[in-house]
């Protein structure tokens, strides 16, 4: 049957009929919000890229978890400032790193939140990449060894979910190991399963202060060009022992987040990253979109191609317009 029998239009007639039709919706519940812990106190310094997200000390992190979570909001993703860096990021596995400070403080002042801590060392390296040197390239099986420190320092902290994000091969099984031989046998991971080198994260740089001082990722995080070597990252971190999987960017990768979803059962995550919050941001500030609806619309066609969850830095946004009642 097809036109004049047919006409898709008869279900689109009124928002009712609309909403009795529709496929997808978001929830609060979908939401994790990505956070910036730096040291000191009473610390709320804007990132001017990303309007509206903060690097904050932990007296100041703690309140905006405590509203993100009243808000529906059910985990945040902590990202640490480090006082002092070297070259092997060896502040990422101190238990007085600020990140473990902020995991103690959030496990004690907000107990129902689910706290995810990243994995990765960019943050905390004085050359900005994302593990131990070997010349100009990161060593990865040194690196890993690092990586089951920081994770089981992380975890010890209090840390709900481990996510390493820093690409190196192995590193799954590894933390997965290292996390069972300290005893955290029931802390999930989340890996970053397909990580693209992506000029997307520009603005996250500024924000954590991890740009790479020379050179790029791009030989440990992936090309942008490739689908099928992504799933084949996918497939590895299941055997290693994922928990739930990953892609980062969302929207430009939508077919990625798409086709694992199709090829595995697992809980599947995606990172809705900074510089795609910062485009809807400084087209919005321009009058040139609707802020609301051009997130919502993002999120929503996150969830639509497969994601359970979606890291975004307008989660509190979205987490207020669904308690008003948004719906298009
Ligand atoms: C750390 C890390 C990055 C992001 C998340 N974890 C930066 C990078 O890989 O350069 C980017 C997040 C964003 O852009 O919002 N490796």
């Amino acid at each position: 049957m097809h036109f004049p029998e047919t006409r898709l239009r008869r279900l689109r007639r009124t928002p009712t009929l609309r909403r009795m039709v529709r496929e997808t919706a978001l929830s609060s519940a979908d939401l994790i919000l990505p956070l910036f812990v730096c040291p000191g106190e009473g610390i709320d310094h804007p990132i001017a890229s990303m309007p509206g997200v903060a690097r904050q000390s932990v007296d100041r992190l703690v309140e905006t978890a405590r509203e993100a979570y009243r808000e529906g909001i059910p985990a945040v993703l902590l990202f640490g400032i480090p006082a002092t860096k070297d070259s092997v990021g060896s502040s990422s596995w101190d238990e007085d790193g600020v990140v473990q400070v902020a995991l103690r403080a959030l496990t004690r002042e907000v107990p129902e939140l689910v706290t995810i801590a990243d994995v990765c060392f960019c943050e905390y390296t004085d050359h900005g990449h994302c593990g131990v040197l070997a010349g100009e390239t990161v060593d990865n099986d040194a690196t890993v060894e690092n990586l089951m420190r920081q994770a089981v320092s992380l975890a010890t902290a209090g840390a709900d979910i481990i996510a390493p994000s820093d690409m190196m091969d192995g590193r799954i099984g590894a933390v997965r190991q290292a996390l069972d031989d300290a005893e955290f046998s029931m802390t999930p991971i989340l890996s970053y399963a397909a990580k693209f080198s992506s000029a997307f994260y520009g603005p996250f740089r500024d924000a954590a202060d991890s740009a790479p001082s020379f050179g790029d990722r791009r030989s440990y995080q992936m090309d942008p060009a490739n689908r099928r070597e992504a799933l084949r990252e996918a497939d590895l971190d299941v055997v290693e022992g994922a928990d739930i999987l990953m892609v980062k960017p969302a929207l430009p990768y939508l077919d990625i987040l798409s086709q694992i979803r199709g090829r595995y059962d697992h809980p599947l995550a995606a990172y809705h990253v900074s510089g795609e919050f910062a485009m809807i941001k400084a087209a919005a500030a321009n009058g040139w979109i609707d802020y609301d609806r051009v997130l919502m619309e993002s999120l929503l066609s996150i969830k639509r191609a497969g994601a359970d969850m979606i890291l975004t830095y307008g989660a509190r946004d979205a987490a207020r317009l669904l308690a008003a009642g948004w719906s298009e």
